[in-house]
C-alpha cells in the first residue's frame, strides 16, 4: 500500500547509488500570460528556477540535466549562476508536452542504471528532506517509479492519482482529459518524480500525444510500466504548498508574499533586525541584515545586498547589491546601487547612488545628490543638490551645495579628484580632467577648468588663482 509520510525517513541512500536530476524548464507558461519563460520570473528577487536547482544541488547529484527551449539562453545563464559545472543542458526545440521534454535528455541518459529524479521548474518551494524521503523510499521499494503526490481541497488544473479498488495506483489523469468522477478526485500529481533511467525511456517511446492537448505527457510513463509489470510506488506527502507549481501572477504573487514573510520573520528572530511594519518591507531572499538595524516601512533591498549592525534604514529607500558597515543611517528615498558605505556614513534624504559608489568612514551624500563611479573620503560631505561622477574625493572636503563634476566632454568621460580637506564652494563647475589641490578653495560660482594648486583660492569663469592661502604659506615658510 502506498503510505503517508511516516516521520522519520528511511536510512539515506549509498554511495553507489548515484542520482543525476532531470529539471524541465523549456516551457513558455502561457498561464502567465507573458513574453518572458515562467521559470525566469522572479520570486524574492531570484527567478523560480533558482530555487529548484538548489533543491537539486542539495541532493549532490552527478549530474543536473535541464530541459531548455523558451529564452534558453537566459534560462541557462540562470541556472549556471546556480550550479556552476553540475548543470548540463538539453533543448527542447518544440514545446510538444512534458515527456518529449524528457526525450530532450535521451542521449545523456538512457542508457544508465542510475536514478533520474524529475522536477519541475516552476515548482520552487521543494526541499530537499522532501525529495530524500522520495528517493530513499524509491530506493528501498524497488520501484521503477516513484510519484510524489499530495491531497489539495481545490485539485483544479493538476494531473490527478487514479487508484483501483485496492487503493493502488493505476494511473495519472490530466485535469483536461479527466471525467467528471476523476475531477472529484483530490490527490494530485505534484510534478515530481524519482525513475529507473533505462526505464523511462524504454516507457517514453511509447508514449502517444492521444489527450485533449495533443501534447506527450510524462504523466502516462507511470501507467506504461505498471503494465509492462513494473511497481509504481506512490509517496503521499503531507505539505501541499511545498509542491505547488507556480502558473499564474496570481500565485506567483501569493508565494513572492509567502517568500518576503519567511525572509523577514528570519531577519527578525535569528538577527535581531527590527522592522517597523514587516508587511511592508521587501527583502531579497539573499540579503543579510545585522543586529539592531531598524527598517522602516516601504524599503526595499535587493540581491545580495549586506548591512551591518545598528543601521537606520528610512521609508522609501531602495538599496540593490550593496554593502553596508555599521551603524550606516540611510535617509528617507534613497536609491543605492552597486555601492559601498563605510561605518557612521548618512546617505539621504533622496540621494542617489547610481553604481559603484565607495563612501568612507563618517561621509555625507545628502539631499538631492547623485553619485555614480565615485570615492567619497573619510568624514566628507557633499549635503546638497550636486552630482559627483567619476571623482575621487579625499578626506574631509566640504562640497558646496549645486557642485558638478563635469565629467563628459560629448564624447568621453573624465576623472576629477579633490584632495583632502578641500571646500568646494557652492555652484562650482568641475570641468573634467582636473584636480583640486589639497586644502583649496573654490569660490562660489567658479567654474574650474585647470588643476587649483594645493592651499589656493581659485575663483571665477574660468577659475584662476587669487590667492595663496595661509596654510601654504606656512608650509612654505617652512621649507
Ligand atoms: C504537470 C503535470 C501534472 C502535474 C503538474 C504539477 C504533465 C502532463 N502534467 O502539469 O500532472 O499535476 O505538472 O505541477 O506532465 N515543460 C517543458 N516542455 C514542454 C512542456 C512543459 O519543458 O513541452 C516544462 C514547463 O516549463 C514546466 C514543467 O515542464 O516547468 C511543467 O509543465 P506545465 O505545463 O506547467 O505542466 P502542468 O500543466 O502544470
Ligand atoms: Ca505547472
Amino acid at each position: 500500500m502506498d503510505s503517508i509520510e511516516k516521520g522519520p525517513s528511511l536510512p539515506s541512500r549509498q554511495a553507489d547509488q548515484s542520482i543525476s536530476v532531470l529539471i524541465l524548464a523549456a516551457g513558455l507558461g502561457t498561464r502567465m500570460k507573458s513574453a518572458r519563460a515562467k521559470v525566469l520570473h522572479e520570486l524574492g528577487g531570484l527567478p523560480l528556477i533558482r530555487y529548484v536547482c538548489r533543491a537539486a544541488k542539495s541532493l549532490a547529484p552527478q549530474k543536473v540535466y535541464v530541459i531548455v527551449g523558451h529564452q534558453a539562453e537566459e534560462v541557462e545563464k540562470a541556472v549556471t549562476a546556480e550550479l556552476a559545472d553540475l548543470a548540463a543542458f538539453a533543448t527542447q526545440v518544440e514545446q510538444r508536452g512534458t515527456g518529449d521534454a524528457v526525450m530532450a535528455a535521451r542521449e545523456q541518459l538512457e542508457n544508465s542504471d542510475s536514478v533520474v529524479l524529475v522536477l519541475s521548474g516552476d515548482v520552487p518551494m521543494i526541499r530537499e528532506a522532501t525529495l530524500q524521503t522520495l528517493l530513499d523510499r524509491h530506493h528501498s521499494s524497488s520501484a521503477a517509479c516513484s510519484i510524489l503526490s499530495v491531497r489539495l481541497e481545490n485539485p483544479t488544473g493538476y494531473g490527478r492519482i487514479v487508484r483501483d479498488e485496492a487503493g493502488q495506483f493505476a494511473c495519472i489523469v490530466e485535469q483536461k482529459d479527466a471525467s467528471p468522477d476523476e475531477q472529484q478526485i483530490k490527490e494530485i500529481n505534484s510534478g515530481i518524480y524519482c525513475f529507473n533511467a533505462r526505464k523511462l525511456f524504454t516507457a517514453l517511446k511509447r508514449v502517444k500525444p492521444a489527450n485533449k492537448q495533443g501534447e506527450y505527457y510524462l504523466t502516462d510513463v507511470p501507467q506504461i510500466l505498471l503494465t509492462d509489470g513494473e511497481k509504481i510506488d506512490v509517496y503521499l506527502h503531507s505539505d501541499a504548498r511545498e509542491v505547488s507549481g507556480i502558473n499564474t501572477r496570481a500565485e506567483l504573487a501569493e508565494f513572492e508574499n509567502l517568500v518576503r514573510r519567511a525572509t523577514i520573520r528570519k531577519l527578525m528572530i535569528e538577527s535581531g533586525v527590527t522592522f517597523i511594519d514587516p508587511s511592508h518591507a521587501y527583502i531579497s531572499a539573499e540579503a543579510q541584515i545585522g543586529g539592531d538595524t531598524v527598517i522602516y516601512p516601504d524599503v526595499s533591498i535587493e540581491g545580495k545586498t549586506v548591512i551591518g549592525k545598528g543601521c537606520v534604514i528610512r521609508s522609501g529607500a531602495r538599496i540593490t547589491n550593496s554593502h553596508l558597515a555599521d551603524n550606516v543611517l540611510i535617509r528617507d528615498q534613497s536609491i543605492i546601487v552597486d555601492s559601498e558605505i563605510a561605518s557612521d556614513a548618512i546617505v539621504g534624504p533622496f540621494a542617489h547612488l547610481r553604481a559603484h559608489v565607495v563612501m568612507e568612514q563618517g561621509s555625507v551624500v545628502g539631499n538631492f545628490v547623485e553619485v555614480k563611479k565615485s570615492r567619497i573620503g573619510r568624514g566628507s560631505k557633499a549635503r546638497h543638490l550636486s552630482y559627483l561622477g567619476d571623482a575621487t574625493i579625499g578626506e574631509n572636503v566640504n562640497i558646496g551645495a549645486g557642485t558638478v563634476t563635469c565629467n563628459f566632454d560629448g564624447k568621453e568621460k573624465h576623472q576629477t579628484i579633490i584632495e583632502d580637506g578641500a571646500r568646494v564652494g557652492s555652484d562650482t563647475m568641475l570641468v573634467a580632467p582636473v584636480t583640486v589641490g589639497k586644502d583649496s578653495v573654490t569660490a562660489a560660482g567658479s567654474v574650474v577648468t585647470k588643476d587649483v594648486p594645493a592651499d589656493s583660492l581659485v575663483a571665477g569663469v574660468p577659475a584662476v588663482v587669487k590667492r595663496r592661502l595661509k596654510k601654504q604659506m606656512v608650509k612654505g615658510s617652512e621649507k
